[in-house]
């Protein structure tokens, strides 16, 4: 612990705006959640407390009554509480309920609604850059389906006619698996509960999708994969990490080409994915700065200093961290790591 004081928080109601403060509350390091409570023992913002390791009761009295409580967040909505409060609580304690904690629970609503705006945006501006590469990979089978179909014209040979059909019709698979790879990146992530990934999995989709946004000409690949890494997440917005990732990975090597490292690996309770590259690299001072938002040293149109940004909001989200290794000139290893899934726990990943 630190020196600094930390505000230690009670929540009461586990319902969904107590589950959004948790989620708030838990990311900011000065803050530490000492417990909530619900009645309800399938509460959502219950699991989610177990997801954290944060005590869980269904006792409110008990909370309330805890040692060196400095704050108490009333969201249960209940009048009845909001009394008791007032004639049980210790005097060192304060309270937030009623009106304050709506206006409270309505903050944290706009802000991660603000949040997800963002991730969208980044998103959407960086399929701009993609066109370039869409355009080449469709127009190849189209070329190809264009001479097929030539040639099918004038074939009398009824052999090669199935033949020709069958890789028209390769072709047409390949340029449609483009699309989907492309919809479902640029689709809004999902905002379904947190489900199993699989780590490997997930890199592996990444890299198709960031082929589309930077020239991986004269970029080497090296995978060295764990066998069934996997986290608990938001698969969609896992998504959205690795390509930025990838895709800073690889315009840090641009005009000299060089080696794009995936690496993942499971110790004790952790997943750690690396990212590496050897790339142009970041300058020590720097480090701290490109997690900030708009933060680039690329020209307009090919970044917007929002990646990394959004990067660090959805490791943090997930419980994650993000480290940056990197010596000038001779490449970056971006580290992510998160707890690790149980994959027995809940079935396949996704
Ligand atoms: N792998 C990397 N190698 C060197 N510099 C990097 C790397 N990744 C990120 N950076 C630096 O961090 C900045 C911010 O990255 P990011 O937030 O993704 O925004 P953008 O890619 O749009 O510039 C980049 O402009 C670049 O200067
Ligand atoms: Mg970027």
């Amino acid at each position: 612990m630190d020196s600094f004081a930390h505000t230690k928080v009670a929540i009461l109601g586990a319902g969904r705006g107590g589950r959004a403060l948790l989620d708030l509350l838990h990311q900011i390091p000065s803050i530490e959640i000492v417990g909530i409570a619900d009645r309800d023992p399938d509460a959502p913002g219950l699991q989610r407390a177990r997801e954290f390791r944060i005590p869980v009761t269904s006792d409110a009295p008990t909370l309330i009554g805890a040692q060196g409580v400095s704050l108490i967040m009333d969201v249960t909505g209940d009048p009845a509480m909001e009394t008791y409060l007032r004639a049980h609580k210790p005097p060192a304690t304060d309270i937030l309920s009623g009106s304050a904690s709506r206006l409270l629970w309505e903050l944290v609503q706009h802000e991660s609604k603000l949040e997800a705006e963002l991730l969208q945006a980044e998103k959407l501006a960086g399929i701009g850059s993609f066109a370039a590469g869409i355009a080449h990979d469709i127009n190849n089978p189209l070329q190809l389906i264009m001479g097929l179909a030539e040639n099918l014209a004038e074939e009398r040979n009824l052999a090669s006619v199935h033949e020709q059909a069958k890789d028209i019709l390769e072709a047409v698979k390949r340029t449609s698996a483009i699309c989907r790879d492309l919809t479902r990146y640029s689709r809004r992530a999902s905002p379904h509960e947190d489900v199993l990934v699989s780590v490997n999995g997930k890199l592996d989709e990444a890299l198709k999708i960031a082929r589309y946004a930077s020239s991986f000409h004269d970029v080497e690949m090296i995978k060295d994969y764990e066998p069934g890494a996997a986290v608990k997440g938001n698969p969609d917005e896992l998504l959205h990490v690795f390509v930025n990732l990838i895709t800073n990975a690889v315009h840090a090597m641009e005009q000299v080409g060089g080696t794009l490292t995936l690496q993942t690996q499971t110790l004790d309770d952790q997943v750690h994915i690396r990212i590496s590259d050897t790339g142009y690299g970041i300058a020590q001072d720097k480090i701290p700065e490109i997690f900030e938002p708009f933060f680039t040293t690329k020209a307009p149109g090919k970044g917007t200093g929002l990646g990394l940004y959004n990067v660090k909001t959805i490791v943090n989200k997930m419980q994650g961290m993000i480290t940056v290794d990197s010596t000038i000139d001779q490449g970056a290893t971006f580290t992510v790591t998160f707890p690790r899934a149980l994959s027995a726990e809940q079935g396949c990943p996704s």
